[in-house]
Protein backbone atom coordinates (compact mmCIF):
# COMPACT_ATOMS: atom_id res chain seq x y z
CA UNK A 1 0.00 0.00 0.00
CA UNK A 2 2.67 2.08 1.26
CA UNK A 3 4.88 1.59 -2.53
CA UNK A 4 1.80 2.78 -4.21
CA UNK A 5 1.20 5.63 -2.70
CA UNK A 6 4.71 6.33 -3.10
CA UNK A 7 4.69 5.73 -6.70
CA UNK A 8 1.39 7.76 -7.09
CA UNK A 9 3.30 10.62 -5.29
CA UNK A 10 6.73 10.51 -7.76
CA UNK A 11 4.75 9.99 -10.59
CA UNK A 12 1.90 13.48 -9.88
CA UNK A 13 5.37 15.42 -8.93
CA UNK A 14 7.04 13.97 -12.40
CA UNK A 15 3.84 15.48 -14.42
CA UNK A 16 3.80 18.75 -12.18
CA UNK A 17 7.86 19.40 -12.74
CA UNK A 18 7.22 18.48 -16.58
CA UNK A 19 4.66 20.89 -16.98
CA UNK A 20 6.52 23.12 -15.21
CA UNK A 21 9.54 22.96 -17.69
CA UNK A 22 7.64 22.88 -20.95
CA UNK A 23 5.99 26.23 -20.03
CA UNK A 24 9.30 27.52 -19.98
CA UNK A 25 11.03 26.26 -23.03
CA UNK A 26 13.17 23.74 -21.20
CA UNK A 27 14.33 25.81 -18.35
CA UNK A 28 13.65 25.11 -14.64
CA UNK A 29 11.86 28.18 -12.98
CA UNK A 30 13.25 29.52 -10.13
CA UNK A 31 10.74 30.26 -7.41
CA UNK A 32 9.75 34.19 -7.48
CA UNK A 33 8.55 34.09 -3.83
CA UNK A 34 6.46 37.34 -4.48
CA UNK A 35 3.89 38.72 -1.56
CA UNK A 36 0.85 40.80 -2.69
CA UNK A 37 0.94 42.21 1.05
CA UNK A 38 4.22 43.53 0.70
CA UNK A 39 3.18 46.94 0.14
CA UNK A 40 6.23 48.50 -0.39
CA UNK A 41 7.52 45.99 -2.79
CA UNK A 42 4.77 46.64 -4.64
CA UNK A 43 5.81 50.23 -4.48
CA UNK A 44 9.10 50.24 -5.79
CA UNK A 45 8.05 47.58 -8.32
CA UNK A 46 5.69 50.57 -9.70
CA UNK A 47 8.42 52.83 -9.63
CA UNK A 48 10.68 50.10 -11.51
CA UNK A 49 7.61 49.71 -14.10
CA UNK A 50 6.95 53.09 -14.76
CA UNK A 51 10.87 53.76 -15.16
CA UNK A 52 12.06 50.64 -17.38
CA UNK A 53 9.24 49.20 -18.90
CA UNK A 54 6.31 51.50 -19.97
CA UNK A 55 7.98 52.69 -22.21
CA UNK A 56 7.61 49.76 -24.68
CA UNK A 57 4.83 47.67 -22.59
CA UNK A 58 1.14 49.25 -21.89
CA UNK A 59 -0.91 47.90 -19.23
CA UNK A 60 -4.65 48.76 -20.54
CA UNK A 61 -6.74 47.09 -17.95
CA UNK A 62 -5.05 49.23 -15.09
CA UNK A 63 -5.54 53.07 -14.17
CA UNK A 64 -2.74 55.29 -12.64
CA UNK A 65 -5.15 56.61 -9.79
CA UNK A 66 -6.11 53.03 -8.83
CA UNK A 67 -2.91 52.34 -8.49
CA UNK A 68 -2.23 54.82 -6.55
CA UNK A 69 -5.08 53.81 -4.05
CA UNK A 70 -4.32 50.45 -3.78
CA UNK A 71 -0.66 50.82 -3.08
CA UNK A 72 -1.03 54.30 -1.15
CA UNK A 73 0.64 56.52 -3.69
CA UNK A 74 -0.36 60.14 -3.37
CA UNK A 75 -1.95 60.66 -6.56
CA UNK A 76 0.47 64.38 -7.18
CA UNK A 77 3.13 61.48 -6.17
CA UNK A 78 1.90 59.29 -8.35
CA UNK A 79 1.28 62.88 -11.52
CA UNK A 80 4.63 63.90 -10.71
CA UNK A 81 6.99 61.34 -10.42
CA UNK A 82 5.23 58.02 -12.05
CA UNK A 83 3.59 59.56 -14.97
CA UNK A 84 5.61 59.54 -18.26
CA UNK A 85 3.48 58.86 -21.05
CA UNK A 86 -0.11 60.12 -19.84
CA UNK A 87 -1.53 63.43 -18.14
CA UNK A 88 -4.57 62.27 -16.43
CA UNK A 89 -4.23 59.98 -13.45
CA UNK A 90 -7.66 58.44 -14.19
CA UNK A 91 -5.88 57.29 -17.60
CA UNK A 92 -5.20 53.60 -18.62
CA UNK A 93 -1.15 52.49 -18.74
CA UNK A 94 -0.32 52.42 -22.51
CA UNK A 95 2.85 52.55 -23.57
CA UNK A 96 4.85 55.97 -25.26
CA UNK A 97 5.74 53.61 -28.46
CA UNK A 98 3.30 53.40 -31.40
CA UNK A 99 2.70 49.85 -32.79
CA UNK A 100 4.37 50.80 -36.30
CA UNK A 101 7.66 51.60 -34.61
CA UNK A 102 7.29 48.86 -32.70
CA UNK A 103 7.44 46.78 -35.33
CA UNK A 104 10.23 48.72 -36.99
CA UNK A 105 12.62 48.27 -34.25
CA UNK A 106 11.40 44.94 -32.82
CA UNK A 107 9.66 43.26 -35.57
CA UNK A 108 6.84 42.70 -33.06
CA UNK A 109 4.40 44.94 -30.55
CA UNK A 110 5.67 44.26 -26.66
CA UNK A 111 2.83 42.65 -25.50
CA UNK A 112 0.54 44.44 -23.12
CA UNK A 113 1.29 43.11 -19.75
CA UNK A 114 -2.09 43.71 -17.99
CA UNK A 115 -2.84 39.61 -17.43
CA UNK A 116 0.81 37.88 -18.05
CA UNK A 117 1.39 37.18 -14.83
CA UNK A 118 -2.35 35.00 -14.68
CA UNK A 119 -1.52 33.60 -17.89
CA UNK A 120 2.70 32.78 -17.67
CA UNK A 121 2.63 32.50 -13.59
CA UNK A 122 5.02 34.87 -11.44
CA UNK A 123 8.01 32.43 -11.20
CA UNK A 124 8.18 32.66 -15.29
CA UNK A 125 8.61 36.33 -15.30
CA UNK A 126 10.95 36.40 -12.73
CA UNK A 127 13.18 33.73 -14.47
CA UNK A 128 12.32 35.44 -17.75
CA UNK A 129 13.73 38.89 -16.18
CA UNK A 130 17.10 37.47 -14.65
CA UNK A 131 17.57 34.95 -18.23
CA UNK A 132 19.16 37.35 -20.77
CA UNK A 133 22.55 36.07 -22.08
CA UNK A 134 24.81 37.44 -24.21
CA UNK A 135 24.22 36.73 -28.14
CA UNK A 136 25.71 38.64 -31.09
CA UNK A 137 23.63 36.93 -33.40
CA UNK A 138 20.58 38.68 -31.80
CA UNK A 139 19.54 42.50 -33.03
CA UNK A 140 20.24 43.59 -29.48
CA UNK A 141 23.17 41.73 -28.64
CA UNK A 142 21.20 39.53 -25.84
CA UNK A 143 19.49 36.41 -26.07
CA UNK A 144 16.73 34.66 -23.35
CA UNK A 145 16.93 31.37 -21.79
CA UNK A 146 12.75 31.31 -21.22
CA UNK A 147 11.95 32.89 -24.24
CA UNK A 148 14.38 31.74 -26.85
CA UNK A 149 15.06 34.67 -29.56
CA UNK A 150 13.12 37.06 -27.47
CA UNK A 151 12.85 40.37 -29.29
CA UNK A 152 13.25 42.46 -25.78
CA UNK A 153 16.70 43.76 -25.39
CA UNK A 154 18.36 43.32 -21.75
CA UNK A 155 16.27 46.58 -20.42
CA UNK A 156 17.61 45.95 -16.68
CA UNK A 157 22.02 45.46 -17.50
CA UNK A 158 22.65 48.26 -16.03
CA UNK A 159 20.77 47.66 -12.92
CA UNK A 160 22.33 44.26 -13.00
CA UNK A 161 25.62 45.79 -13.66
CA UNK A 162 25.64 47.99 -10.47
CA UNK A 163 23.46 46.61 -7.87
CA UNK A 164 24.47 43.43 -5.94
CA UNK A 165 22.80 40.08 -6.83
CA UNK A 166 20.88 40.15 -3.96
CA UNK A 167 19.64 43.62 -4.58
CA UNK A 168 18.70 42.92 -8.13
CA UNK A 169 16.94 39.69 -7.47
CA UNK A 170 14.60 41.91 -5.02
CA UNK A 171 14.43 44.43 -8.28
CA UNK A 172 13.02 42.07 -10.22
CA UNK A 173 11.20 40.52 -7.35
CA UNK A 174 9.87 43.96 -6.96
CA UNK A 175 8.69 43.96 -10.66
CA UNK A 176 7.10 40.57 -10.71
CA UNK A 177 5.34 41.47 -7.62
CA UNK A 178 3.33 44.18 -9.23
CA UNK A 179 2.83 42.93 -12.32
CA UNK A 180 0.80 40.13 -10.48
CA UNK A 181 -0.79 42.29 -8.13
CA UNK A 182 -2.00 43.98 -11.32
CA UNK A 183 -3.35 41.06 -12.89
CA UNK A 184 -5.66 40.75 -10.11
CA UNK A 185 -6.38 43.71 -8.77
CA UNK A 186 -8.58 42.11 -5.74
CA UNK A 187 -6.49 40.04 -4.75
CA UNK A 188 -5.65 42.12 -2.21
CA UNK A 189 -9.47 43.08 -1.33
CA UNK A 190 -9.92 38.96 -1.39
CA UNK A 191 -7.28 38.07 0.77
CA UNK A 192 -8.15 40.83 3.42
CA UNK A 193 -11.98 39.41 3.07
CA UNK A 194 -10.95 36.37 3.56
CA UNK A 195 -8.80 36.85 7.06
CA UNK A 196 -12.24 38.84 8.38
CA UNK A 197 -14.16 36.25 7.08
CA UNK A 198 -12.01 33.53 9.16
CA UNK A 199 -12.27 35.39 11.92
CA UNK A 200 -15.97 35.62 11.85
CA UNK A 201 -16.45 32.04 11.44
CA UNK A 202 -14.22 31.33 14.54
CA UNK A 203 -16.44 33.89 16.51
CA UNK A 204 -19.48 32.21 15.04
CA UNK A 205 -18.16 28.84 15.82
CA UNK A 206 -17.86 29.66 19.60
CA UNK A 207 -20.99 30.86 19.76
CA UNK A 208 -22.92 28.45 18.33
CA UNK A 209 -20.82 25.97 20.87
CA UNK A 210 -22.07 28.22 23.82
CA UNK A 211 -25.86 27.96 22.33
CA UNK A 212 -25.27 24.04 21.90
CA UNK A 213 -24.17 23.81 25.05
CA UNK A 214 -27.27 25.87 26.31
CA UNK A 215 -29.45 23.92 24.91
CA UNK A 216 -28.15 20.59 25.85
CA UNK A 217 -27.37 21.66 29.55
CA UNK A 218 -30.89 19.76 30.68
CA UNK A 219 -30.75 16.93 28.43
CA UNK A 220 -28.55 13.93 30.14
CA UNK A 221 -28.09 10.48 28.76
CA UNK A 222 -30.48 10.96 26.06
CA UNK A 223 -33.35 11.50 28.17
CA UNK A 224 -35.39 14.85 29.19
CA UNK A 225 -34.86 15.71 32.37
CA UNK A 226 -36.41 18.82 34.07
CA UNK A 227 -34.11 20.51 36.45
CA UNK A 228 -34.92 19.24 40.18
C1 LIG B 1 12.64 48.39 -25.45
C2 LIG B 1 11.32 47.87 -25.31
C3 LIG B 1 11.02 47.03 -24.08
C4 LIG B 1 11.21 47.37 -22.77
C5 LIG B 1 11.75 48.69 -22.23
C6 LIG B 1 10.73 46.26 -21.98
N1 LIG B 1 10.28 45.27 -22.80
FE1 LIG B 1 9.43 43.52 -22.19
N2 LIG B 1 9.21 42.94 -24.15
C7 LIG B 1 9.55 43.72 -25.24
C8 LIG B 1 9.26 42.96 -26.44
C9 LIG B 1 9.49 43.44 -27.87
C10 LIG B 1 8.72 41.72 -26.02
C11 LIG B 1 8.25 40.57 -26.90
C12 LIG B 1 9.30 39.51 -26.89
C13 LIG B 1 9.01 38.39 -27.88
O1 LIG B 1 7.86 37.93 -27.91
O2 LIG B 1 9.93 38.01 -28.59
C14 LIG B 1 8.70 41.75 -24.56
C15 LIG B 1 8.25 40.71 -23.77
C16 LIG B 1 8.11 40.77 -22.39
C17 LIG B 1 7.54 39.75 -21.57
C18 LIG B 1 6.97 38.42 -22.06
C19 LIG B 1 5.51 38.57 -22.28
C20 LIG B 1 4.93 37.35 -22.88
O3 LIG B 1 3.76 37.08 -22.57
O4 LIG B 1 5.60 36.67 -23.67
C21 LIG B 1 7.56 40.19 -20.27
C22 LIG B 1 7.07 39.47 -19.03
C23 LIG B 1 8.21 41.47 -20.29
N3 LIG B 1 8.52 41.81 -21.60
C24 LIG B 1 8.46 42.22 -19.17
C25 LIG B 1 9.12 43.43 -19.17
C26 LIG B 1 9.46 44.16 -17.97
C27 LIG B 1 9.10 43.73 -16.55
C28 LIG B 1 10.12 45.26 -18.37
C29 LIG B 1 10.71 46.35 -17.48
C30 LIG B 1 11.70 45.91 -16.53
C31 LIG B 1 10.17 45.24 -19.83
N4 LIG B 1 9.57 44.10 -20.27
C32 LIG B 1 10.75 46.24 -20.60
C33 LIG B 1 10.09 44.99 -25.23
C34 LIG B 1 10.43 45.70 -24.10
Amino acid sequence: MKTLFNTTLSAMAAILISFNVSASGGVALDAANTDITDEASLQRGAKTFMNSCSGCHSIELMRYNRIAKDLNISETDMANNLMFNAEKTGSTIFSSMSEKDANKWFGTTPPDLSLTARAKGTDWIYTYLNSFYADDSRLYGVNNHVLENAAMPDVLWQSKQDKSEKAFNQEIRDVTNFLDYVSEPVKLIRYAIGVKVLGFLFILLILSYLLKKEYWKDVKYGKWRVKD
